[in-house]
């Protein structure tokens, strides 16, 4: 048997039932697609359902505040697909009355559809002839085919796009698709796949050869950058302060705290940091460490600590875009992860 017709064998017996494998509508195609590119499934799944809810066609989500946007998509990370998400249903609205794009040569036009999403959502919507290659595509095809070309080069990725192409089952493009991806997360996953009851093993090349742990080979990215923020909690019985962030940084338009960001791990201790401090909330500030967190992003590993003031009057001038907001405003506004645990563990009450 072809390893196409395999693959699709194993998929009809082993296959998710998933929301978005019923439908060919674009739309609701892109808002799955998106969503999974930044989480698993499983995961995924409440904020497809919770976005579908809310937004049933495009004409709704071109509709909202991005700020609603973000907090819908709040705990997902890397906000500016939700921002990309945003602009993209507008100018459906806009430039395709509301129809949303079903040809890869036109949704990968968009923002925030790169080659796996146009190729994800031209097969799967309109049956275009366009192979998938996401990490369970790399994983699959480097295993079985013994091909140890790094993934993330660019050698690499012209290699692994042709093959993929090659294989694609012309007939039903949307199927092998999907089976393929599918057959990567569940069967051949990343660690500890169970080979010996998978239907290809007879001729997996990385299997035969024990390579499974060996491949896909990828070129290790450049250390992560440490950053240090330090963040300044003030809170009434009702309120607490908040800070809008601006572009030119991670979590734009999302709100957490007054901050000032250090070199390094600091301490009040340090006289530097102190006289900061008191210049920003006046020389009688009562200030506690209150908690200490690390937030991990795809380039940046952001050392947190959260400090609770009292007896503090406030430079506005200092600290821009700042504003009192209750707590139950809070809950509606967008708020990167760390500061919404951080709330939830420390004003779960309010
Ligand atoms: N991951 C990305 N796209 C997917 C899909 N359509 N089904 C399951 N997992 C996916």
């Amino acid at each position: 048997m072809t390893f196409q017709n395999e693959l699709i064998n194993w998929y009809h017996v082993n296959k998710r039932d998933l929301p978005w494998r019923h439908t060919q509508d674009a739309y609701t195609i892109w808002l799955s697609e998106i969503i999974l590119q930044q989480t698993r499934v499983e995961q995924g799944l409440p904020y497809f359902t919770k976005f579908l809810h809310k937004f049933p066609s495009v004409f709704d989500f071109a509709a909202t505040t991005e700020t609603e946007v973000l907090k819908l998509w709040q705990g997902l990370g890397y906000y500016s697909r939700g921002r990309n998400m945003h602009a993209t249903a507008q100018l459906v609205v806009k430039n395709f009355e509301g129809r949303f794009p079903t040809l890869h040569d036109e949704l990968i036009k968009l923002k925030g559809v790169g080659e796996y999403t146009a190729a994800a959502i031209s097969s799967f919507s309109s049956g275009e002839a366009r192979a998938v290659v996401d990490g369970n595509v790399f994983r699959v095809l480097a295993r079985y085919f013994g091909i140890d070309t790094a993934i993330n080069s660019p050698a690499g990725k012209k290699q692994f796009y042709m093959l993929a192409n090659d294989l694609l089952l012309k007939s039903d493009p949307a199927l092998y698709n999907q089976a393929i991806m599918e057959f990567g997360a569940i069967q051949c996953k990343p660690k500890s796949p169970v080979c010996s009851i998978c239907p290809l093993n007879q001729s997996c090349y990385a299997f035969k050869n024990n390579l499974i742990n060996v491949l896909p080979v990828k070129i290790k990215k450049a250390v992560q950058k440490h950053r240090f923020f330090n963040y300044f909690v003030c809170v009434t019985d009702t309120d607490v302060l908040v800070k809008e962030r601006q572009a030119g940084d991670i979590w734009q338009h999302l709100y957490d705290f007054p901050l000032i960001e250090t070199e390094n791990e600091i301490s009040l201790a340090d006289p530097i940091f102190n006289n900061e401090v008191k210049t920003l909330f006046g020389s009688d500030v009562d200030c506690t460490l209150l908690s200490y967190k690390r937030h991990i992003l795809t380039h940046q590993i952001i050392h947190v600590q959260f400090f609770g003031l009292k007896n503090y009057i406030f430079n506005f001038n200092k600290q821009k875009e700042l504003n009192w907001v209750s707590f139950s405003k809070l809950e509606e506004l967008p708020q990167p992860k760390v500061i919404h645990n951080f709330i939830l563990e420390h004003f779960a009450s309010q």
